[in-house]
């Protein structure tokens, strides 16, 4: 009897702690189907996808494309929607800046309201303007992109550049607006608040990840839902070693918690601005940057090179060797500067007001 008591104590025990472990690794906000550590995925950010040619590779569950060739050329959504059944479509802009080829550039940043939130142009890209996100101001425009993003039918939205504190550490005030990892951090929770209050049109919260900046990761993953990383496997660049502290961080911080982690390569022998080579990179830097692909990241490897980088020719890893290499159809860049067709009595207006209340943000507290 006694020991079959323990037995039955032993076997409650298990369940509970089954039971917690399934509760600690479930993400809190309810995502879509197949959006788990280790879905495959494609970005092209580059060139606009093509919405005429076959899309490949359709086993890619999810798909970061640009909301402003999205607002360009909505079809694409459908294009990508009729290939893949159960698609998540994240839709990427640049949270931390303003640049000359958003849509809303000309008639929301430069006008006399609002010129004032941009600083310093960013190294390397004159076109792109550091964002003051300590203004309320601007991060009531960049919670316009995500209104922007739902109403065009995106899952999710993945914000770019929200590191411009590590150019103003130690006084060095590259962004011009002296930002610290504290004004991020609320900057980013701020955005996911506002994310989550909508639904997207498949009935999920919008979803809403981290792009890089491993410091402030631990902060912010809780209220996150994925993460983008770029060369956190030591080949950004073409630099040789793992950097294994920021791969590390967003394991712990993401695959840990149940939420995906879309890892970029930038492998030299990919081919680079010489073009895609179809045999994929040579075995050295394959061993490098796919030996991590049992850590459950979602890996891609891309060209690396000013335009070529983040457009259609990829690498997976999982093939082996000199497999895996797919091009994806690009149409190439159209109307890339200046406004974008607006989008009627559905779009987004600038002076529209941020509440959620109407556009189907039924949220469901749990
Ligand atoms: C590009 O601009 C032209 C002229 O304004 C317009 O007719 C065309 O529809 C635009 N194309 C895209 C993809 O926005
Ligand atoms: C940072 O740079 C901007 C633009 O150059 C300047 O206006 C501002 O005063 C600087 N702030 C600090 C704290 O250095
Ligand atoms: C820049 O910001 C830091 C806090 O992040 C603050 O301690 C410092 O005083 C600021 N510098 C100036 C000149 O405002």
């Amino acid at each position: 009897m006694a020991a079959t008591k323990k037995a039955i104590n032993l076997l409650l025990l298990a369940a509970m702690q089954a039971l917690v472990s399934a509760v600690m690794a479930a993400p809190s906000t309810k995502t879509p189907p197949g959006f788990v550590p280790g879905v495959k995925w494609q970005i092209e950010i580059q060139n606009p996808l093509s919405a005429k040619s076959a899309l490949a590779p359709t086993d890619a569950l999810v798909w970061d494309i640009d909301l402003y060739h999205v607002e360009r050329n909505p079809a694409i959504i459908q294009h990508i929607r009729s290939a893949v059944k159960d698609a998540t479509i994240i839709c990427y802009f640049n949270a931390g800046l303003a640049q000359t080829s958003d849509c809303d550039f000309n008639s929301v940043w430069q006008t006399p309201a609002h010129k004032k939130l941009l600083a310093n142009p960013i190294k390397g890209f004159e076109g792109e303007f550091w964002i003051d996100i300590k203004s309320q101001d601007a991060r009531d425009l960049i919670k316009h992109r995500i209104a922007l993003a739902q109403k065009l039918g995106c899952d999710g939205v993945d914000p770019d550049n929200i590191d411009g504190y590590g150019i103003d550490e130690g006084g060095d005030n590259g962004t011009g607006w002296n930002l610290s990892q504290t004004d991020y951090i609320k900057f980013i929770t701020e955005l996911a608040t506002y994310a989550h209050s909508l639904t997207s049109k498949r009935g999920f919260p919008i979803l809403i990840g981290q792009k890089n900046a491993p410091e402030i990761a631990p902060k912010v993953a809780p209220v996150l839902d994925f993460a983008v990383l770029e060369g956190c496997k030591g080949l950004q660049d073409g630099g040789s070693g793992g950097s294994g502290g920021f791969c590390d961080v967003f394991a712990k911080s993401y695959l840990d918690a149940g939420k995906p982690v879309f890892s970029i390569g930038y492998p030299k022998s990919l081919g680079g601005r010489g073009g895609c080579k179809a045999s994929g990179v040579d075995s050295a830097e394959f061993a490098k940057v796919c030996a991590k692909s049992a850590d459950m990241f979602s890996d891609v490897l891309k060209l690396s090179g000013g335009d070529v980088e983040l457009d259609g020719c990829t690498q997976y890893c999982g093939l082996g060797v000199g497999k895996g290499v797919v091009t994806t159809a690009v149409d190439k860049k159209e109307n890339e500067t200046g406004e974008c067709p607006r989008l009627g009595s559905s779009g987004v207006g600038v002076g529209e007001d941020l509440d959620s209340g109407e556009d189907g943000a039924d949220k469901e507290e749990d």
